[in-house]
C-alpha cells in the first residue's frame, strides 16, 4: 500500500512539472510573437504618396484617434484634435503608426501616406 502511495505521488509530481513546462513554453512563444510584430517594414509600390494633403487624407485617417486623444482626455499626454496638435506630435504619431503597435486600423498605404505627409513638411494643405 505504501509503495502504491509513493508511486502515485511521484506520478502527480511528474505530471505537475510537465504541465508547468508546457505552460512556460507557451508563455515564451507568446512573447516571441509580440516582438515579431513590433517592427515591420512597410512597402507598397502602388501607394501614391505624391502631394498627400492634410485636409483630404491625413485628417480623416487620424479622426479614429480623437476618441482617446482630444482636448479633455489626452491619453499619453497627446491631443490629436486639430492641425496644430497633430503637427507638434508628428514624430510620436509616426512612431505609433509605423510600428503597428497602436490603434490604427488603416492599410499600409494609409500608414505610408501619413508618413509621407510628415516627410513633406506636415503642411496645412
Ligand atoms: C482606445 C483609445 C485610444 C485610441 C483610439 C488611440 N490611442 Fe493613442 N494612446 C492611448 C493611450 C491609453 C495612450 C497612453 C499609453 C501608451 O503610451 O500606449 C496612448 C498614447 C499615444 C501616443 C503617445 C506616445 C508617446 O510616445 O508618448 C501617441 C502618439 C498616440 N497614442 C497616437 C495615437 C494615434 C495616431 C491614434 C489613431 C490612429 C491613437 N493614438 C488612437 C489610447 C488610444
Amino acid at each position: 500500500m505504501k509503495l502504491y502511495i509513493n508511486k502515485c505521488r511521484q506520478f502527480l509530481i511528474r505530471s505537475a512539472s510537465m504541465l508547468l513546462l508546457v505552460f512556460a513554453i507557451v508563455l515564451i512563444s507568446c512573447e516571441r510573437d509580440e516582438i515579431a510584430i513590433v517592427d515591420p517594414i512597410l512597402i507598397d509600390n502602388d501607394c501614391d504618396t505624391l502631394n498627400v494633403s492634410y485636409s483630404i487624407t491625413v485628417k480623416s485617417l487620424l479622426d479614429d484617434c480623437i476618441s482617446c486623444h482630444n482636448n479633455s482626455s489626452m491619453y499619453g499626454g497627446v491631443n490629436l484634435e486639430d492641425f496644430d496638435n497633430i503637427k507638434s506630435n508628428k514624430v510620436k504619431i509616426s512612431n505609433r503608426i509605423l510600428s503597428r503597435s497602436h490603434h490604427f486600423t488603416g492599410s499600409d498605404c494609409e500608414r505610408i501616406k501619413i508618413q509621407a505627409w510628415i516627410n513633406q513638411g506636415s503642411q496645412n494643405n
